[in-house]
């Protein structure tokens, strides 16, 4: 029978095998996959697993933070934290082409995980959080547990390893499940979905440290009081977006003429479709008072009710 722990006993003994004594690396984004995948694979190598953590600035409030802390400092994993918002902003200058922003944030994601990976230097193998739904969704070939790859993710060609992707048979839950059982807390292993562009896709138009910096702050006061309203584990996502328009506002005697922020949360099985969340009003109502209270620049709160189809999750 299936179990968790057999499944982690079996699996470190087949990571073991094909290693040896062998280097890896990892690229962590925080995410439930990345994150029990790299947990797991140093269960089974320790220090012959090396982590690199891009982190582009555009992450959610204190999230880079407890990603370093969790993975450096608890777990005690070779780990490198590539702080490197101002690189990803400046090529961001600019631009305010949805399409072109994730484009950016792609390609420059890569070339910083090419150039920290050639720093650490000689390695055979790469983790991949990959999952049986991945597996289907992508139509690649039956699934292996360990495959040989050439060409991953717009990786370069001449970049040979063999990739390590211990979920290719799991479901989504499993790996939920393997994550608490290797000592992962519910917050990473409950961890909402979180696009790779991160907030750069929350922030209409064109991206400024300012806008940000709103985005991020209204984003974690949704995140508190959705969690203290109990309702983290039904709604699928809930966040904050900054459409970019400003609207005229009143503050004590003065007339105020600041950002709008809207709110988002769906539930969905799989973001291919999705519903807006019937948040009960009081807990709505907490987090406009809230953010207008504690977000500068923002005077105005809108809720999103639109279902996907015909809107997206996201707003880019
Ligand atoms: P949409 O907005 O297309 O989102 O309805 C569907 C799901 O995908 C997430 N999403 C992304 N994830 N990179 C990602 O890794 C992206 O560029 C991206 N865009 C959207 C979104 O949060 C939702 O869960």
């Amino acid at each position: 029978t299936w179990t968790t722990e057999n499944y982690i006993k079996e699996e470190i003994e087949k990571i073991r095998n094909v290693v040896g004594d062998k280097k890896v690396l990892c690229a962590l984004s925080g995410g439930v996959d990345s994150s029990v995948a790299a947990v797991l694979v140093h269960r089974a190598i320790g220090d012959n697993l090396s982590c690199i953590f891009v982190d582009h600035g555009m992450l959610r409030k204190g999230e880079g933070d407890q990603v370093e802390k969790l993975f450096k400092n608890e777990f005690k994993m070779n780990f490198k934290r590539v702080n490197a918002k101002e690189r990803f902003l400046g090529k961001l200058a600019g631009v305010s082409d949805p399409e072109t922003k994730r484009k950016i944030i792609g390609e420059e994601f890569i070339r910083l995980f090419e150039e920290e990976a050639s720093k650490i230097g000689q390695y055979d193998f790469l983790v991949q959080g990959t999952l049986y739904s991945d597996v289907i969704e992508s139509g690649t070939d039956t699934a292996a547990v360990i495959k040989s790859h050439h060409n991953v993710g717009g990786l370069p060609e001449d970049m040979t390893f063999k990739l390590i992707e211990p979920f290719r048979l799991l479901f989504k839950d499993e790996v939920r499940a393997v994550g608490t059982e290797l000592g992962l807390a519910d917050e990473v292993v409950w961890r909402q979905p979180f696009p790779g562009p991160g907030l750069a896709v929350r922030v209409l138009g064109e991206l400024t440290d300012d806008k940000l910096e709103i985005v991020r702050e209204a984003d974690a006061v949704v995140r508190e009081e959705i969690k203290n309203a109990g309702l983290d584990r039904d709604i699928w996502q809930y966040f904050a977006v900054l459409p970019n328009i400003q609207s005229v506002g009143v503050m004590g005697d003065e007339r105020t003429y600041a950002h709008t922020i809207a709110i988002r949360a769906i539930t969905s099985t799989d973001a291919m479709t999705a519903d807006w969340a019937r948040i009960p009003h009081s807990v709505l109502e907490k987090i406009s008072n809230r953010i207008v209270n504690e977000v500068k620049n923002v005077n105005r709160i809108v809720y999103d009710i639109t279902s996907k189809p015909p809107a997206t999750v996201e707003w880019e």
